[in-house]
């Protein structure tokens, strides 16, 4: 069972709503129309992007970066903030390096540290917290990433969680796969601590929202 979580007349009207994006990032957008790749997409990034801004982020975490595209969405919002480092994490080390001429070509090359290697265990082994951490690994993945993102997030900061709604999949009692127990898991665990202020924005795939306030 899966759902339309937005109908297409209003993705479409949302997406109306986000400024122009650079070519390098259009031809980003057309690579994922194209191959099906899962990127977060215009509507959910300038988002991303907005959230970096209000929370005024320098040190952002990003887990499952892909070939980049989020991550310019948050660099954009780092380089405005006035400086910092962006994480790129993928365990692909082709995806990474198609980031590296991307981010290059949008200019902030400067702002980014790559790693190429498994997200969770990267952001076990950083020094230091973050101001922001977005996490897009994979579903199954999510609950054990979920006290280690806790550890590294700094008190006041935003944690960004895609695919919260994995298409409506996770209203269906048949559905027990790893992916959507995994998300299920995630949720449950994040909501019942009060250390956490928790929305489900519910654009593209649900986008959560969470302040750490403890
Ligand atoms: C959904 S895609 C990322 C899309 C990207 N956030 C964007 O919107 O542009 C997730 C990527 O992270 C990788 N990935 C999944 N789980 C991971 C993990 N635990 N550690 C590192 N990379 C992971 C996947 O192989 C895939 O390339």
């Amino acid at each position: 069972m899966t759902l339309t979580i937005v109908s297409d007349q209003i993705e479409t009207y949302l997406e109306s709503q986000v400024p122009p994006r650079p070519a390098e990032m259009q031809d980003m957008e057309e690579y994922a129309w194209r191959t099906g790749f899962p990127i977060i997409g215009p509507t959910c990034g300038y988002l991303c992007y907005q959230m970096t801004r209000i929370n005024g982020a320098r040190q952002v975490f990003e887990m499952g970066s892909g070939y980049g595209y989020s991550t310019a969405w948050f660099a954009r919002g780092v380089q405005e903030n006035g400086g910092g480092t962006v994480h790129h994490v993928v365990w692909d080390a082709e995806l990474s390096q198609m980031a590296r001429e991307h981010l290059k070509v949008l200019g902030y090359d400067g702002l980014i540290r790559y790693h190429v290697s498994e997200a969770v265990q990267t952001l076990r082994s950083m020094p230091g917290q973050f101001d922001l951490i977005f996490n897009d690994i994979n579903k199954d993945g999510y609950p054990d990433a979920l006290p280690v993102i806790k550890e590294k997030l700094r008190p006041g900061g935003v944690l960004l969680v895609d695919n919260v709604l994995w298409s409506g999949r996770i209203f269906d009692s048949h559905d027990q796969s790893a992916s959507t127990q995994g998300i299920r898991r995630f949720v449950d665990m994040i909501e019942s601590d009060p250390d956490w202020i928790v929305s489900t924005i519910p654009i593209r795939d649900g986008l959560m929202v969470a302040y750490k306030q403890g």
